[in-house]
């Protein structure tokens, strides 16, 4: 390693071209494999599986820039980053029509049972067309509410009108009642709010009680988001259509009683994977950590506190 340049531990080893190309030149880079490794660490770069707390932070006394390769942060204790100095960043923006499109992909496909007709074709089962088949439901002039008017919510919703779905939000400045009112006449009900102790359990048993029969409940935020059990019974019970989910309370546990539901479509926390956008997500955490270590303020630096 060159001598005057930065540390940056990596906890995985992601993109390797791209850390060659935009990382190796700048700095030192170690895999956060062994203590002694963050212990000289002048920045790191984690992953959405990492638990980033103050004892986290305590085994890299040097750490000055953190960087998620995720625009998600409920990973990252923020309030034990801002204690110790640390900056962060992360990927917004880069993923936002890569998730939007996974929303859409899951839309359709729990609107028209695709996963049930993928399957009695795949087990050869399928014994020919028939009027009353595995009907689903048309999108054309469906009420969808989004929650989350963030940039993912915004693309989502430009797709959704695409697809001639009428949508309408859900925010924060929403009273409880005006807010079970537009549940009781979501026909599509999209998540697209960041987790945080306000977000968590959003969707619950009351609320998914008020959601019509016809609706068709959408997840690729995070999975705590909704209680998962109260989904689970209501779409067992089939007090509404369906659901499509990227994302579950306690990933990569899905519990067995959700998987063996029919009317659920299950993705693994797909949001973001696609080959450019992943690429442009690697590009994007490195250049955000670099500019915190030349003390700039990048654009995708996290506002800590605000
Ligand atoms: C994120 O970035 O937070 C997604 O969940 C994974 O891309």
């Amino acid at each position: 390693m060159a001598r005057n340049k930065p540390t940056v531990a990596l906890t995985f080893a992601f993109h390797p071209e791209v850390i060659r190309e935009k990382l190796a030149p700048r700095a030192g880079v170690v895999l956060a494999r062994t203590p002694a490794a963050l212990r000289t660490a002048d920045a790191a770069i984690c992953m959405l599986w990492d638990k980033i707390d103050a004892r986290w932070l305590a085994r890299a006394p040097k750490l000055r820039a953190l960087g998620t390769y995720s625009v998600g942060t409920n990973h990252i204790d923020l309030d034990a980053c801002a204690r110790r100095g640390v900056r962060v960043a992360n990927t917004p923006g880069v993923l936002s029509r890569a998730t939007a499109e996974c929303a859409a992909a899951l839309l359709l496909a729990a609107a028209r049972r695709v996963p049930e007709g993928h399957e009695l074709c795949r087990t050869g089962r399928w014994t020919g067309w028939r009027p009353d088949q595995l009907l689903g439901l048309e999108l054309l002039g469906r009420r969808a509410v989004l929650v989350g008017r963030g940039r993912i919510g915004e693309e989502t919703a430009r797709i959704f009108r695409g697809l001639g779905l009428k949508v309408e939000w859900i925010t924060r400045r929403d009273s409880e009642k005006q807010l079970r009112a537009k549940l009781a006449r979501a026909q599509v009900l999209s998540l697209h709010v960041p987790l945080e102790e306000s977000t968590r359990h959003w969707l619950d048993r009351a609320r998914l009680a008020c959601l019509p029969p016809d609706a068709i409940v959408i997840n690729t935020s995070r999975g705590p988001v909704i209680d998962e059990r109260a989904l689970t019974e209501a779409l067992r019970k089939r007090r509404i259509f369906s659901a499509g989910l990227d994302v579950y309370e306690r990933e990569p546990e899905i519990p067995s009683a959700l998987r063996r539901l029919s009317n659920v479509v299950l993705l693994p926390h797909l949001g973001s994977a696609t080959a450019e956008t992943r690429r442009a997500m690697a590009e994007q955490v490195i250049q955000g950590v670099l500019d915190l270590l030349d003390d700039k303020r990048p654009p995708n630096e996290v506002k800590i506190g605000t």
